[in-house]
């Protein structure tokens, strides 16, 4: 990466940030008033999660937040992506307010406001509230649309003062389809119909918690946070590239083009039509509302590979299997995750929103990797994230060059946290977590982060690896 002309690239007013999600870095699962959610529920059925893993401690951060904020101003971060709890804010989903727990992100978002650090909120980071998900089906049901928007007006009418970038809906293709086709993430169906009525029901959720933001913040920016991972053809057979072709249907054209096209995609409407959800008059227009930016989680690409015997999508496509650990094969490197390292899938994915989306403002709400971390003599050398983090924000600041309107890039994480299925075996954070101690140690990566964000903010020469001088 040419530092000096990413400098360049990346306007001033370019933020720099670190996301995390509630569930994922919280704890305090059963303190202050909070209802179950799906995860706490999911969490608990053998063989769900590695190692038996569960949210109920993870980070501690709901005790610890004052101390993860003075990470945040080593990092030199200019902003904080976080989720709030839907079930801490209405324990049962819907009805009576559980104060304390608005008290708690009013605290939080106090002590970042004060702490020169901007936060932007995410307000469903898959967490269903448990109440909701058994009496109506969580979005499976078409009213838990409205009801999510109810949520949303509590949330806004008390700490709209304090948040000035929302986030309605982190990732609604992966809470439908991992929670509800696939079966990996909470709740855990196996349900096509589900994964297509999730989809729908979460979008509509979008556009009504768009309305309630716009009236009760209107000063405020809003959007939606999607993950967009490119379908490549395993081979360049016609019959791979008709399975790519569903493939960015199925995983990211889905949503984007109800919110830019308020229209679904023409070839998953076809395969699927069997499953298709109702889609009633009006529905298209709430959800393709305008938006004041979109939010993109881009990690890697996958592949898809024709085969007629799956029925109905006749495709198959890879990533659905985490890795042990990372690895090289081929020339190509694959992270902890299994995910291989490929940056110019970043350029694609900017690409998409430029010329066939209307070109909107776009912040990278989360870009990252987990790798085989160890601590050494109290150091986390992880120069392979480093790496992939360099490589990665020169494809961001190299379609900045060519039109794209980024105004900002989060890296996930700020710390380990739990993730999902993979429990805590996946360390994706620029902070190690001890999780027996809860002690945390800035990686290499994330002195490197603080760095450069120091070097980019100032004007100066970015530092290479070796140069670089941080705050002890
Ligand atoms: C997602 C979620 C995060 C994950 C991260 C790594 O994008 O899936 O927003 O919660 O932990 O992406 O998988």
């Amino acid at each position: 990466m040419n530092l000096d002309q990413l400098q360049k690239m990346l306007s001033k007013d370019f933020i720099f940030g670190a996301s995390t999600s509630a569930y994922q870095i919280e704890g305090a699962t059963k303190v202050d008033g909070r209802g179950a959610s799906i995860w706490d529920e999911f969490t608990q059925k053998k063989g769900k999660i590695a190692g038996g893993h569960t949210g109920e401690i993870a980070c501690d951060h709901y005790h610890r937040y004052p101390s993860d904020i003075k990470i945040m101003q080593q990092l030199n971060l200019d902003a904080y992506r976080f989720s709030i709890s839907w079930p801490r804010i209405l324990p049962q989903g819907e009805g009576s307010i559980n104060q304390a727990g608005l008290d708690f992100y009013k605290k939080l978002i106090d002590n970042l406001l004060e702490a020169g650090i901007r936060p932007f909120v995410t307000l469903f980071h898959w967490d269903m509230p448990a109440a909701l998900y058994h009496s109506k089906g969580g979005f499976r049901h078409r009213d838990v649309s409205k009801i999510f928007a109810d949520y949303v007006e509590v949330v806004v009418k008390n700490l709209g003062d304090q948040v000035k970038d929302w986030i309605t809906i982190n990732e609604p293709f992966e809470h439908a389809a991992l929670g509800h086709f696939i079966g990996s993430h909470a709740p855990g169906h196996h349900s096509l119909g589900d994964f297509l009525k999730v989809m729908h029901h979460q979008l509509m959720g979008h556009g009504a918690a768009m309305e309630r933001i716009r009236h009760f913040s209107p000063k405020a920016k809003a959007g939606i946070t999607l993950s967009l991972t490119p379908i490549r053809p395993a081979t360049n057979s016609n019959k791979d590239q008709w399975a790519a072709k569903l493939g960015n249907q199925l995983l990211s054209y889905i949503a984007l083009d109800p919110l830019y096209k308020k229209s679904y995609p023409d070839l998953i409407q076809k395969q699927l039509r069997w499953f298709w959800p109702k889609v009633e008059p009006g529905d298209m227009d709430l959800i393709g509302q305008k938006t004041d930016f979109v939010g993109i989680n881009h990690y890697n690409c996958e592949y898809a590979s024709y085969r007629w015997y799956i029925p109905f999508l006749k495709s198959w496509f890879s990533g659905t299997k985490v890795a042990s650990s990372e690895s090289e094969r081929n020339g190509r490197r694959y992270t902890s995750m299994g995910w291989e390292v490929y940056p110019p899938g970043m350029a694609e994915v900017l690409r998409w929103l430029r010329e066939d989306y209307g070109n909107p403002s776009v912040f990278i709400t989360e870009n990252g990797a987990a790798f085989d971390d160890t601590v050494k003599a109290g150091k986390i050398s992880d120069n392979k994230r480093i790496d992939y983090l360099k490589d990665y924000l020169q494809e961001v600041a190299n379609a900045k060059k060519s039109g794209s309107q980024v105004k900002g890039y989060f890296v996930w994480s700020l710390l380990d946290n739990f993730e999902w299925a993979a429990g805590y075996n996946k360390r994706f954070g620029l902070v190690y977590v001890d999780y027996q101690n809860q002690n945390r140690i800035i990686k290499e990566s994330g002195h490197w982060y603080a760095s450069l964000i120091q070097q980019l903010k100032k004007g100066q020469e970015a530092p290479t690896t070796q140069q670089r001088s941080f705050k002890q």
